[in-house]
């Protein structure tokens, strides 16, 4: 089969296939600008972050075309672009559940990005217990001769959800997708645990910034600068050492 190709014909379906796979690189970029963009404008304005961390990845050849050849795709450009919609994958791990989807509301709205999909895993957990929130977003990708419209899988989650993901896929990997009962029983444990904490966590936050912000608004009235008060007694102070003299 291999002789029936010739080698200008292989060197141009490397040459198409890393140009695909390019898109996806960029798209991956173009999000985590978007995020750490968010991440250092909330720094500056709450002196607060958000985002404990951002991992990503594309996907590789390898994995794109075991997925392909799973899922019966076609080997065409086009129809692994329709149908394979995680080729880059972008996962944003969150101290606190409102930050999961205070970001995903940020992302949303952003005009160039289009929302083709929205699971919310976290409302409603998958049944081993997994959760996380799933969003699948297109980018425009500006190229010199095109604009690239590129799906990028992002997962937002928080430390707890990462934690108890990290250790399922573990566990999944492990026991060769055939994991036995009493181990299933005790991740769903696991995962309720998790879910326990994060709203535990949740509450606590809240407490503290309730706190936080009552001692701002005291320490404000406090020692806030003004420049038009201080101006104000400059001047009439000023005015009496005058009067003073004269
Ligand atoms: P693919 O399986 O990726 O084709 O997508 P899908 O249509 O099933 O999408 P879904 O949004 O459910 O899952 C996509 C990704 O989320 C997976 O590739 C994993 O990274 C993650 N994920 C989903 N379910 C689980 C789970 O039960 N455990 C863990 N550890 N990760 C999961
Ligand atoms: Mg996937």
């Amino acid at each position: 089969m291999f002789q029936d190709i010739t080698s200008s014909e292989l060197q141009h379906a490397r040459y198409s296939m890393d140009r695909f796979m390019l898109c996806y690189k960029f798209a991956t970029d173009e999000v985590l600008t978007k995020i750490r963009i968010l991440q250092e404008e909330f720094n500056m304005l709450y002196s607060y972050n958000p985002i404990e961390h951002i991992n990503s990845r594309v996907k590789t050849l390898e994995s794109l075309m075991k997925k392909v050849k799973r899922r019966n795709i076609p080997f065409q450009l086009d129809a692994i672009r329709s149908e394979i919609r995680d080729i880059a994958g972008v996962r944003i791990t969150c101290s606190f559940i409102s930050n999961v989807y205070e970001l995903s509301i940020m992302l949303q709205n952003q005009q160039d990005i289009v929302v083709l999909d929205y699971k919310d895993y976290i409302s409603h957990p998958k049944a081993n217990g997994y959760r996380s929130l799933h969003l699948i977003l297109e980018i425009p990708v500006f190229l010199s001769d095109r604009v690239e419209r590129v799906p990028v899988e992002v997962q937002i989650r928080t430390i707890a959800m990462d934690f108890w993901a990290s250790l399922e896929h573990k566990i999944y990997y492990k026991y060769k997708k055939e994991i036995p009962d009493n181990m299933l029983r005790e991740l769903k444990e696991a995962a309720t645990i998790s879910t326990l904490l994060d709203e535990k966590m949740e509450e606590l936050n809240k407490k503290v910034n309730t706190i936080k912000r009552f001692e701002n608004h005291n320490v404000h009235s406090e020692q806030e600068f003004e420049p038009l008060h201080f101006y104000e007694n400059f001047i009439s102070e000023s005015k009496k050492v005058i009067q003073m003299k004269g």
